[in-house]
C-alpha cells in the first residue's frame, strides 16, 4: 500500500511537533553547582577553599550557568542553594572523603537529591575523580577504596552492562572507538574502587551500574565510570574536563580532537540532564550575584590545576534571599 503525499506530510509535521513540545519541556538555562574543597596549605593565602576552573570550563561548554557551591555553611544555604540549581558537581582533588567540609556538604546534596528524585523534582548529580570516589563513600556509608598508582591517559573496558546505560546507551559510533580504543580518559588519582570491593558491598552493587573498568600502572583493576540504576546519578574516577582544559606538563595528557570530542560527548550529557531539573533561582539578581563569573580565577603557572577559583570561608551563615 502506498501512502499518499498528504499523509506523510502529517506524519512528518506530527514528529516534528512531537519534538517540538517535548524540547520546550526542558529547561534552557541549566544552572549547575561545583562543590569547593579546602585549599592546600601552600595555597591558603588565595583563599581558604577551591574550585579548578577546568570544571566550570567543562560545565559552560555543554551550555549552562555555573554556580560556586561553598563548603562549611549552614544547612539552610544548602537547602535553598539547591532549590535554585539543576545539578551539582563534585569535582577532583584532595580532600579527606570521610571527614572534610567537602564532604559533610556533599552528604547534604547528596541526600537533598536522592529524596527531589525520590518525589519525582528530576536532579543529577555527577561526580568526578575524588567526586566519584566520594559518591562511593555516600552510597555504602564507608570507605571501600583500595591504594593503586593510575597516572595517564587511557582507553575504557566497557563492561557488558553499558548498553543498558543512559550514559553510554547512544554513544556515536566515533566517540566509541575513542573511547575503547584511545588514549582519552585522563587518569591521576592513587585510590580506585576494585570490581570486587564493590561486588561484595550489597549498598554499591544495588545502586550502582558498572559502565567501565580500567588496570591501573600497578596492575589493579578499578572501576572507572558508574552510574545510578534508579537516579541521575553519574561517577567517573578518570577526568573528562581535563584534555581541552588543563595544559598541566607534567601529566602526559594527550590533547587530541578524539580526546576533545568524548570531552564535549560527556558535557552535552550531563547539561542535557539538568535542562531536565526546573529548579529556579528566586530572581535574576541572585541569579547573577551567585554566578562564578563573579570571581576571578587565579593563574598559577607550577601547579597541577592551572587556574583556580578562591573563596574564603563566610563563616557567617550566607543566605541567598
Ligand atoms: C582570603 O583572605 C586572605 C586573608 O585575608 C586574603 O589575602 C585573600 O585574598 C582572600 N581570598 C579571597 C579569594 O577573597
Ligand atoms: C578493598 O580491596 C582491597 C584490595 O584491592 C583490600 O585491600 C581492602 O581491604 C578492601 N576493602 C574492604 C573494606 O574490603
Ligand atoms: C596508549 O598509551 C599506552 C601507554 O602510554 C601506549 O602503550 C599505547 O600504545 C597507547 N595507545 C594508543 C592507541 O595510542
Ligand atoms: C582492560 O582489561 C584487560 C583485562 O583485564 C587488561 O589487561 C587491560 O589492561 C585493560 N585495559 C585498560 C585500558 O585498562
Amino acid at each position: 500500500m502506498m501512502y499518499s503525499t498528504v499523509t506523510i506530510l502529517v506524519i512528518c509535521f506530527t514528529i516534528i511537533l512531537g519534538l517540538y513540545i517535548c524540547d520546550g519541556k526542558l529547561n534552557s538555562r541549566p544552572v549547575i553547582g561545583v562543590l569547593a574543597q579546602s585549599s592546600n596549605p601552600d595555597d591558603r593565602y588565595h583563599g581558604d577553599t577551591f574550585i579548578p576552573s577546568t570544571y566550570v570550563k567543562w560545565l559552560e561548554s555543554g551550555g549552562a550557568m555555573v554556580v560556586p557551591i561553598r563548603v562549611k555553611e549552614s544547612d539552610q544555604y544548602y537547602e535553598t542553594l539547591f532549590k535554585s540549581i539543576n545539578g551539582v558537581v563534585f569535582p577532583g582533588g584532595g580532600v579527606n572523603i570521610l571527614t572534610s567540609y567537602f564532604t559533610k556538604a556533599a552528604k547534604l546534596l547528596y541526600n537533598m537529591a536522592l529524596k527531589a528524585n525520590d518525589q519525582g523534582d528530576y536532579f543529577p548529580l555527577w561526580g568526578t575523580c575524588m567526586g566519584f570516589q566520594q559518591l562511593t563513600v555516600l552510597t555504602s556509608g564507608k570507605n571501600l577504596l583500595s591504594h593503586l598508582h593510575a597516572h595517564g591517559m587511557l582507553p575504557l573496558n566497557l563492561t557488558s552492562d553499558y548498553g543498558q546505560s543512559r550514559l553510554l546507551e547512544d554513544l556515536p559510533m566515533d566517540i566509541w572507538t575513542s573511547l575503547t580504543l584511545f588514549n582519552v580518559t585522563a587518569n591521576h588519582h592513587n585510590w580506585g574502587l576494585s570490581p570486587k570491593n564493590f561486588s561484595q558491598n550489597q549498598a554499591l552493587q544495588s545502586f550502582y551500574r558498572v559502565l567501565s573498568t580500567n588496570v591501573a600502572n600497578n596492575g589493579e583493576e578499578f572501576i572507572s565510570t558508574f552510574e545510578a540504576k534508579k537516579y541521575p546519578i553519574y561517577g567517573v574516577q578518570w577526568h573528562p574536563e581535563k584534555v581541552p582544559y588543563d595544559w598541566d606538563l607534567g601529566d602526559a595528557l594527550s590533547h587530541t580532537k578524539r580526546g576533545v570530542k568524548v570531552t564535549q560527548y560527556f558535557a552535552n550529557f550531563f547539561v542535557e540532564e539538568c535542562r531536565k531539573s526546573a529548579h529556579q533561582f528566586p530572581d535574576m539578581d541572585t541569579l547573577l550575584s551567585t554566578l562564578i563569573s563573579n570571581y576571578n580565577p587565579h593563574f598559577s603557572k607550577d601547579k597541577r590545576f592551572q587556574e583556580d577559583y578562591y573563596f574564603n570561608f563566610t563563616h557567617n551563615s550566607y543566605v541567598l534571599v
